[in-house]
């Protein structure tokens, strides 16, 4: 059971209740303990210690409860927070971006990614992780992928992207019961898509990604954090929040370290049917080449439950995301999907692609946007 978990997280956050932040005021900021095994229901224990199934639901990334099973020895399971610096406070809960005139959230993600953009959130000091997250400590915690990409880089995966226009389908499974497919959001598109070369248009047989498309563009992520169950078996974590909070006395404290402990890889792909694009390792983080031009920012976690009216409170976490979009084989991203069914954590919500945000508003978007690789 969750509430045998006693450890008390320490994070320093800061206070954005609409009485203490104002957009022009000097942000204050406040200790907030972070009760662990918060924020998930334990449907069923298991009778005994025979191994057997302990079944336990949580919030998936699409905002619907998914359902966890085997995980009754993994420790990150419940770790995601709910609660801040109040008992049931629900601080972590999504909030009204702007309510009488005043921010709820600091900066949010996924912004425009082009050369040059800055938004107009004042990120104060706030400095994403500019070197490499392992340099920075930070082991990958998930992968996960939306349909289309979140983020936007003129000329690469921006509103004249183009993909299959046929409708997807996708076989019913265990994981997409409560999943319903004429509502994922589509965000951008790349501009290989080409209707007359059939490595976009020729079906791939899947056997272990559900519901993914060949043609289409898919924006793949990768949290990391500092504090992971880094180089042990349950370093891979579905939801990603229980990979990202798993360990205590991490995340931390004044100052307040959550954009240096927390960081998420982006990278976007055009799926295609040839072999020519292969690619062997996509669990532990994106494809790397020569002359990556990469942006670096501070925002906050994505995905459809947040919107330019609806902001997330997991924020600020550094996002690196790679401007280019690149074609990868559908076979990659299926040996993806089957290292991923190989893990300890159960993973199963995150074979298929989640909705894609609305692009952040200027004014939600931090003004921190490194030129710098
Ligand atoms: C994204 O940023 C680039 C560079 O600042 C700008 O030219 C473009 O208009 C922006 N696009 C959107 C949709 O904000
Ligand atoms: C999209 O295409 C239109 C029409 O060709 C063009 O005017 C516009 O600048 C393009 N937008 C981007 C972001 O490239
Ligand atoms: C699309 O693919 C066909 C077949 O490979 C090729 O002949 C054509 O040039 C391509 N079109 C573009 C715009 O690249």
């Amino acid at each position: 059971m969750a509430t045998t978990m006693t450890t008390t997280m320490m994070l320093m956050l800061l206070a954005l209740s609409s009485h203490l932040l104002s957009v022009s005021a000097e942000e204050p900021k406040a200790a907030v303990s972070v009760e662990e095994g918060l924020g998930i229901d334990v449907m069923a224990a298991p009778p005994s210690g025979d191994g057997g199934d302990a079944v336990i639901e949580e919030e998936g990334e699409d905002g619907n409860m998914i359902t966890l099973v085997g995980q009754k020895d993994n420790p990150c399971v419940g770790k995601k927070p709910l609660h801040g610096p109040e008992e049931g406070d629900e601080y972590f809960k999504n909030v009204q971006c702007i309510e009488a005139g005043v921010k709820q959230a600091l900066e949010q993600a996924g912004a425009n990614v082009t050369k040059g953009y800055n938004g107009e959130f004042d990120a104060g000091d706030r400095v994403p992780i500019v070197t490499s997250y392992k340099e920075a400590g930070l082991c990958p915690v998930n992968v996960h992928w939306h349909l289309g990409a979140e983020h936007l880089s003129v000329g690469q995966f921006d509103e004249n992207g183009t993909g299959p226009t046929t409708t997807r389908r996708r076989r019913r499974s265990r994981s997409m019961l409560a999943y319903d497919d004429e509502n994922v959001r589509l965000g951008f598109q790349c501009n290989y898509y080409n209707a007359t070369d059939e490595k976009f248009t020729k079906p791939f047989d899947w056997k272990h990604c559900e519901g993914m498309q060949v043609g289409q563009t898919y924006e793949v992520h990768w949290p990391h954090s500092a504090a992971g169950m880094c180089g042990t078996e349950w370093q891979m974590q579905t939801p990603f929040y229980d990979g990202v909070f798993c360990k205590s006395g991490i995340i931390s404290l004044d100052p307040l370290n959550t954009f240096q402990k927390i960081g998420v890889q982006a990278q976007v792909y055009t799926i295609v049917n040839d072999e020519t694009y292969y690619n062997d390792n996509l669990l532990n983080g994106w494809i790397e080449y020569p002359d990556m031009d990469v942006a670096k920012y501070t925002g906050s976690t994505t995905g459809t439950t947040r919107s330019n009216e609806i902001c997330s409170r997991f924020t600020p976490i550094t996002w690196q995301v790679d401007r280019k979009c690149h074609m990868v084989s559908a076979s990659s991203m299926d040996k993806l999907c089957e290292e991923m069914k190989a893990q300890k954590a159960d993973m199963s919500d995150d074979l298929h692609a989640h909705g894609a945000r609305e692009l952040v508003a200027d004014q939600f978007a931090a003004d921190n946007h490194q030129r710098l690789h």
